[in-house]
């Protein structure tokens, strides 16, 4: 028993791979739900304690449905080398393929990616099996972000690498096809933990907060809050000759581990909204990630949903706290990304004063409304995944996906939430608990179509 808070209770890692098939279902699985809910976590091997949560090797959980059943649940590790103890760095500088893959995992041209920052994308078949390090056929000449964004509009794929070291941060664009046809270093970048970033129609906003590199932290994960980092939103244009043409804007100190979206209004600024912590907030989430001794409160329990208006040509920006839940995990229907999005969810968590709890959470950015479905005492729910339904019309016609942790229980469910209205349309009872992790995606089967793994 370690006593970690990242390897104890919701956060208990899996310690071997199983399959299950036909899985039961209470409700009414929609039949368009065709494909695989993929979601992965940190989960080192038995026997090993991480020095730092995100240290942790990556599993993948698949739930596969189809025709309204639950055709399968199986979890596998990503087997990188680090899951066997290849260290990220080496004599000869860092190794982006000894990878975790902890911490997403994306489709992007029939190809699966599981993705952690610090290091190349790792390919997987569609039963979860590892394929090996992916560096786009050698275009790939940083680590990848977990957070890359598909243009609705045009499928291309946009993503970065970052770096503690120069260079600080590269942009890269994938088309819809896969092949990288667009990279470029990125002036005036520091080395400011960038964790996600966003894009609009017309531009890429990257933001840097006032966590950076820091040599003497030792948990692995090298970064820390200081002051004299100046926080910044740089706002660049889309296309070729964007990075040359990149402004950065001051903002109020903080980090922003995620952005919910980001778009144009009418009047041409840039709107972007995200969870943030402050300096407080930060140390606070950092200690549960590093374990600090008698420091279990719950992460993003200071996080509050912050928005920035930038007017490019005023040269001004507008930021303010537009919530008061503490909530992490942002997602929205994918359609409006880098649009006006009329409804976000989110994923509540008990705050620093105790209030509130475990919840999916949606907003609708029209009327100002807010709900939360609670998930009950002990369970823990994990990124709500939208997907649309069959021929939808409106924004928020598809279903909220997620993942519970019920300890009380010691078993998980594939929960299927009606998006509109936010109640339950399906359960699926998962053969073991499924460790409480970090991002997933709904793969539909279309998408893999051509796929040859
Ligand atoms: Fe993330």
């Amino acid at each position: 028993m370690t006593g970690k808070p990242y390897l104890t209770g919701h956060y208990t890692p899996a310690v071997d791979e199983t399959t299950a098939t036909r899985l039961t279902v209470e409700g009414i699985l929609p039949p368009e739900l065709t494909g695989r809910l993929i979601r992965n976590s940190h989960n080192p091997k038995p026997g090993i304690t991480p020095t730092h949560w995100f240290k942790g090797s990556g599993m993948v959980h698949g739930i596969r449905l189809r025709d309204g059943h639950a055709e399968w649940y199986r979890n596998r590790w990503v087997h990188t080398p680090a899951l066997d103890g290849a260290p990220y760095m080496t004599d000869a500088g860092p190794d982006l393929t000894a990878s975790t893959a902890g911490t997403h995992v994306i489709e992007h041209a029939g190809r699966l990616l599981a993705l952690c920052e610090a290091n190349f994308p790792f390919e997987l078949t569609r039963d979860l099996d590892t394929v090996g390090a992916y560096d786009f056929n050698g275009r790939l000449r940083s680590a990848m972000t977990a957070h890359p964004k598909t243009d609705p509009v045009t499928g291309e794929l946009h993503f970065f690498g970052s770096s503690p070291l120069p260079p600080f941060l590269t942009y890269y664009v994938a088309d819809a096809k896969g092949e990288i046809t667009h990279s470029a270093e990125i002036p005036g970048a520091t080395a400011s933990l960038k964790h996600d970033f966003a894009i609009t129609r017309h531009h890429v906003v990257f933001v840097e907060g006032s966590v950076t590199f820091d040599p003497n932290e030792h948990s692995g994960i090298p970064y820390g809050w200081r002051d004299d980092q100046p926080a910044r939103i740089g706002v660049m244009p889309r296309g070729p000759q964007g990075a040359g043409k990149i402004r950065w804007f001051p903002i109020a100190p903080g980090n922003i581990l995620h952005t919910a979206n980001a778009y144009e209004d009418a009047q041409g600024r840039i709107v972007l909204e995200g969870p943030t912590v402050d300096r407080e907030g930060f140390h606070l989430s950092w200690n549960w990630w590093v374990g600090a001794p008698g420091r279990s409160t719950e992460p993003n329990a200071r996080s509050r949903t912050r928005r920035w208006t930038i007017d490019l040509v005023a040269v001004t920006v507008d930021e303010r706290t537009i919530d008061d839940l503490a909530v992490e995990f942002p997602t929205l229907n994918d359609e409006f990304i880098g649009a006006e999005h009329r409804y976000q969810y989110a994923v509540s968590f008990p705050d620093h004063h105790g209030f509130g709890g475990y919840g999916i959470v949606k907003y609708d950015r029209l009327t100002g409304d807010r709900r939360v479905h609670e998930v009950g005492d002990a369970r823990l729910p994990s990124e709500a995944v939208y997907v649309p339904a069959a021929g939808a019309t409106n924004e928020d016609d598809g279903y909220l996906l997620t993942v519970v942790s019920d300890l009380k229980q010691d078993a998980s469910q594939l929960l299927v939430l009606n998006a509109s209205r936010l109640d339950p349309v399906a359960t699926v009872h998962l053969p073991r608990r499924v460790t409480a992790g970090i991002h997933g995606s709904w793969i539909p089967d279309a998408a893999l179509d051509g796929n040859q793994n």
